[in-house]
């Protein structure tokens, strides 16, 4: 997206500014202050750039304030018509899976694989949230996380590159729109690529942690997402609060400098992480407020998030020089050119229409179709699903049955526990009363017993809904084992022994440990938080009224301590050798699985050349596959990608492609899947991106155990 020019402007106001009203525009406070009265005089004095609609930090768990448009009108109106220089606010807001109307969460999202979905759930949060006056989002959060411990895996897009880098691009598309100067007229936010860069990698899964990640890591699985949102305009980045390899990122000239505006040519805005300039004293790389501000700042950060060292010290270290005039100014003129970017300077305030502060249809049927449709199918005995209403009497059971708040996940400060319909809700209203027998308990073994009494009265199946909820992740709230909360596992096993179909769903913000309910239920569905339609869009999913159409976007363990455990790992010198004494070495469940209601084969993976010399040129695969069952249905044919020898370890498989195909019952298709041949490339020691020269192997098939291969050959 080309970005219109607005130099002329910038320099103008750039030259009347005084040196304290640009260092407000570097300066993002809170909107909820103790002091209103103090907050206005700030505004009007202009030593404020920008306002974050929330109240404490890890708002995503807590409630948060929410401040009216008239209100935000009225302090945009002292910014415009009382500060010196008439700049206006920026409104920041964390619009991560939705607004009022609370979308699946990012880690379900990717679970659809499939950038129009992930598109349009952003565009229809950026629209709520602009309508309440929001300008900027900082979502999407593109860290790769391996690790499930971590309570943020749930918001992100899962563990490959490749795959979260696409996901990222798309929502960047659905906040940003593709008409940068008429964002704010058609409803769209300004985007921020986050956490820059390696948060996901904190050591235990510990939120905040130490990160240690070699060059080589960084450059071929941290920093490809960043590319790509980059590529498609993302106009903002947020600076991490994790250190990385001994220097936090908000204070890093060779992150943010250095890789992401040199190497990466990035133009717009970094804001840091909420107070990360000074916590950069609690990491120990500097000692006071005036120390973090001068590393900050030099290290190419542009706005501080809710800290004030920015404010308390830039004068001083300009005084000083410690801190350039012309740094100064590079940071404002980014400031700038984001508000100008926005059309801020020309429409500064949000229009007052209370009927778009409620859920449409529109908005509540897109939430019921994606929460139907990443809901990821693992298990399917003897077609045991998709339910039929006629199929008898059905007791619903567990502690997910009845509740609405916790099925919203973790980023949901504009959503209601109200709004929200229950899995309970969704049945009783589809079904009607007399097709359901229901049992809420918070005791297991007295639901058991009643279980018992159900089947010999007349119970035809059970749906057990188990899981955890969405305040059981997210920022700040890490587990350190993986199993569900107790009792539960337990109570589906006994459940299991009544001897009944058993259908469990289990609704979660992370992969759990299920490897005892595959093992002992007849269907398993999982779903990651479904926001608001969660109840109706996972019945139309058990129903199959919608297939579900979810494949597994993180590699599902079958122990907290195998932990991290992903497909893209690498082959070491010992393949052969046994990971643990007690367990196995694979994954419960591989990178890319998900089944369906009916069944796929692939047969047949070829490539149009074998050998290839012109490295910007794709390579055309072609994957013969097939519908075995009887009904229709999406596959997903996914092409991995191995190169066997090069100059630097590489992973056993990387994700190359992948492309969605529908078939009805007993078609034949030959899938062209195109491959740029750039997609077997990879950062080399020296940081430049290479195809080496040699042999490839590529496999084709329906996750990342993929069988099928074909060699290539690049000259
Ligand atoms: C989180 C960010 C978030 C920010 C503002 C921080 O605690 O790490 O992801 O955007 O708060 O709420």
């Amino acid at each position: 997206m080309p970005t219109p020019n607005f130099d002329k402007p910038i320099e103008n106001l750039l030259t009347q500014l005084s040196t304290r009203e640009k260092i407000g525009q570097l300066f993002q406070e809170k909107a909820e202050c103790e002091d209103r009265e103090d907050l206005r005089a700030r505004i009007r004095a202009g030593e404020i750039g920008s306002l974050i609609l929330a109240s404490t930090p890890f708002a995503g768990n807590e409630t948060q304030i929410t401040l009216s448009v008239e209100d935000l009108n009225e302090l945009q109106r002292i910014a415009i018509e009382e500060s010196p220089h008439g700049i206006p606010l920026i409104y920041g807001r964390d619009i991560i899976h939705g607004c009022r109307t609370v979308m699946p969460v990012p880690l379900g999202q990717a679970c659809s694989w499939d950038e129009s979905l992930v598109r349009e759930c952003s565009a229809a949060a950026a629209k709520e949230a602009s309508a309440r006056g929001v300008h900027w989002t900082f979502s999407p959060m593109i860290d790769i996380s391996r690790d499930p411990r971590w309570g943020r895996v749930v918001e992100g897009y899962g563990e490959d590159p490749f795959l979260v880098g696409r996901l990222g691009a798309a929502a960047v598309e659905g906040y940003q729109g593709d008409q940068l100067h008429s964002m704010k007229q058609n409803g769209h936010l300004i985007a921020c690529a986050k956490h820059f860069i390696g948060y996901g990698a904190s050591e235990g899964g510990r939120d905040y942690n130490t990160t240690e990640i070699t060059e080589h890591t960084l450059r071929n699985v941290y920093m490809p997402p960043f590319r790509k949102a980059l590529e498609h305009g993302c106009l903002t980045t947020m600076s991490s609060f994790n250190e990385l390899n001994g220097e936090p990122p908000s204070g890093s000239h060779r992150l943010l400098t250095e890789l992401l505006k040199e190497e990466l040519g990035f133009a717009g805005m970094i804001v840091s992480d909420w107070a990360a300039v000074t916590e950069l004293i609690a990491h120990g790389i500097a000692a006071n407020n005036s120390e973090a501000a001068r590393i900050a700042i030099n290290a190419g950060l542009d706005m501080e998030m809710v800290s004030r060292a920015f404010l308390e010290s830039l004068e001083d270290l300009l005084e000083t020089e410690a801190v350039s005039l012309e740094r100064l100014d590079d940071a404002v003129r980014r400031v700038l050119r984001i508000k100008f970017c926005f059309g801020l300077f020309d429409d500064p305030y949000t229009a007052i229409r209370p009927e778009a502060l409620e859920i449409t249809p529109k908005a509540r049927s897109l939430a019921r179709r994606a929460a139907a449709e990443t809901s990821i199918l693992l298990k399917n005995e003897g077609s045991t699903l998709p339910l039929s209403p006629t199929a008898g009497k059905t007791l619903l059971t567990g502690p997910l049955l009845n509740v609405q708040k916790p099925l919203l996940g973790t980023w949901a400060m504009d959503g209601r526990g109200a709004d929200a319909c229950a899995y309970l809700t969704a049945f009783t209203d589809a079904w009607g009363p007399e097709k359901i027998l229901t049992h809420e308990t918070a005791l297991m073994d007295q639901g058991l017993s009643i279980a018992h009494h159900h089947a010999l009265n007349g119970v035809d199946q059970i749906v057990v809904f188990v899981g955890e909820d969405s305040s059981r992740g997210g920022e700040h709230y890490s587990v350190s084992d993986l199993s569900l909360p107790p009792g539960q596992v337990e109570y589906v096993e006994q459940l299991a022994a009544v001897g009944l179909p058993l259908i469990v769903v289990v609704t979660a913000g992370r992969p759990l440990l299920i490897e005892r309910i595959l093992r002992c239920a007849n269907a398993v569905l999982y779903s990651f938080h479904g926001g608001i339609e969660a109840g109706r869009g996972v019945l139309d999913a058990l129903t199959g009224s919608t297939e579900p159409r979810g494949r597994l976007p993180i590699t599902f363990p079958r122990a907290t301590g195998q932990i991290p455990i992903y497909y893209g790992r690498k082959n070491t010198g010992r393949p052969w050798s046994n990971a643990y004494v007690e367990q196995l070495p694979s994954p419960l469940l591989p990178f890319g699985f998900g089944l369906s209601y009916t069944s796929f084969e692939c047969t047949e993976l070829t490539l149009a050349n074998e050998r290839i010399s012109n490295t910007s040129d794709s390579i055309r695969a072609s994957v013969h596959v097939r519908n075995t069952g009887e009904r229709s249905g999406h596959a997903l044919i996914q092409i991995y990608g191995h190169d066997p020898v090069s100059s630097l370890s590489r992973p056993i498989r990387f994700l190359c492609a992948y492309q969605w195909v529908e078939l009805s019952p007993g078609e034949n298709k030959d899938v062209i899947v195109p491959i740029p041949v750039n997609r077997l490339g990879f950062y080399d020691r020296n940081g430049s991106f290479v195809v080496e020269p040699g042999e490839f192997i590529l496999y084709a098939g329906l996750d990342s155990n993929a069988k099928l291969h074909a060699r290539l050959r690049v000259d």
